[in-house]
């Protein structure tokens, strides 16, 4: 390894920012050299700016501005960009996050330049490869050279799919570090005011292809969500994918009804954090809603992240049965089955994940046991 090595970071989607944040703390708090290369997939400024000052992430050494596109035009730009970043900045490791194009792009381009690779979020399976996430997952992982589990039962899927156990390190949830970080700043008041919003109210996000992106379907759900707001106000801080669809299937602003653009970090989780109820397809707000302890209902017919389930407030359901599942979870209250956390969601992740890149850079032996890190929970 090179004195003074260098570490990349490749993010491109708003949950990116999230997971990475941490990281980027740790690393920096070990004085390790690094750098963020925005991939630009996400680019408005409610999806990405924000992020970076509410996380204080530091500005990115290039944002390769690939926008959007299909799967294969977005990924093509995504290939072509990342590739010469990284053969200009000659990165010791890339670090790569979640399951969007974004990650996707960046492993295979490392891969084939032969530049080791770790993935933060590895191992998480929904076992649907209609979602573009699990395809995206599947490969990320088959080729990472690290990779570094939120929860347990990722271990078993990495180890399934043929993955050495030596390169896997159970390391807790970044995303969750980075909620921890925020929670001082968290208050609902401001945010319910601006918003004209009364105390008891829901927030719903919806964003999953699947959900939106078909007319009939987006009928179904829109017509599910206008049901839960006549139980309760409803507030959808709205992605702008299938904004247009959403709308032509009903979902607008009303007298229980508030449609608005994105919210930056803070804010959303404030709202989050007073909220009698979510509804959501998010892969993100499911972990968050569990450490918050608000009742979170997703309208997906699988979930990556089961631990929301065993040890959160997390249940699926279908458009169908929303209604009825709103109306029993505001009727219950917010008390987790477990009541505890997932294992390791204690927001301290980030440093977890830095000494691991940090021992790596020095070239110290890999297995989880000598880095401090317990491989297998209990
Ligand atoms: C992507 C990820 C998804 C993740 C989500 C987080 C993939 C395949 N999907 O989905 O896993 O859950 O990010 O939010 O990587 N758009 C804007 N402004 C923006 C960004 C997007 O208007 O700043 C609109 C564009 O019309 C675009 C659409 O949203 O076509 C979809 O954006 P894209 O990044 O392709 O996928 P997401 O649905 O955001
Ligand atoms: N989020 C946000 N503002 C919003 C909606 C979501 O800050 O209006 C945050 C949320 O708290 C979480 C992340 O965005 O940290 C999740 O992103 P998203 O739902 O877009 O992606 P997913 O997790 O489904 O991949």
């Amino acid at each position: 390894m090179r004195d003074n090595p260098l570490v990349l970071h490749v993010l491109g989607a708003r949950p990116n920012f999230v997971k990475a944040a941490p990281v980027v703390r740790g690393l920096a708090d070990l004085g390790v050299r690094q750098g963020i290369v925005h991939t630009g997939q996400h680019y408005d400024a409610l999806m990405s700016d924000v992020f970076f000052a509410d996380l204080g992430l530091p500005e990115p050494i290039a944002n390769l501005g690939v926008g959007s596109g299909s799967h294969a035009k977005q990924t093509a730009a995504l290939l072509v960009g990342l590739e010469e970043v990284v053969l200009k900045e000659s990165p010791d490791l890339v670090v790569v996050y979640g399951d969007v194009n974004s990650t996707l792009a960046a492993i295979l381009v490392c891969a084939k330049l032969g530049v080791p690779t770790a993935h933060v979020e590895a191992g998480l399976r929904s076992f649907d490869r209609g979602m573009p996430e699990e395809v995206n997952r599947v490969v990320t992982d088959a080729l990472a050279d690290v990779l570094f589990a939120t929860s347990p039962d990722a271990l078993s899927h990495l180890a399934n799919e043929g993955v050495d156990p030596a390169k896997v390190h159970l390391v807790g949830n970044p995303m969750i570090d980075s909620l921890f970080s925020a929670l001082p700043k968290l208050d609902p008041e401001p945010v319910r005011a601006r918003l004209g919003l009364p105390e008891a109210y829901a927030v719903a996000t919806l964003h999953r292809p699947a959900n939106v992106d078909d007319p009939e379907s987006a009928r179904e759900l829109v017509d599910a969500v206008l049901a839960v707001s006549r139980q309760i106000p409803v507030v959808v801080p709205l992605h702008p994918r299938g904004r247009t669809r959403l709308a032509e299937a009903g979902l607008v602003s009303g007298e229980t009804m508030t449609i608005i653009d994105p919210l930056g970090y803070v804010d959303f989780l404030s709202l989050v954090r007073g909220a009698k109820l979510v509804v959501t397809d998010s892969g993100g707000v499911q972990e968050e809603t569990t450490m918050l302890g608000v009742p979170c209902l997703t309208v997906r017919p699988n979930t990556e992240r089961p631990i929301t389930i065993t040890h959160g407030t997390n249940r699926l359901v279908t458009p169908a049965l929303l209604p009825a599942a709103a109306e029993k979870a505001l009727a219950d209250g917010a008390a987790t089955p477990s009541g505890e956390l997932p294992p390791l969601w204690d927001g301290a992740a980030g440093p977890r994940i830095a000494r691991v890149i940090a021992s790596w850079l020095k070239g110290d032996n890999l297995s989880p046991a000598a880095q401090g890190v317990p491989q297998q929970m209990g």
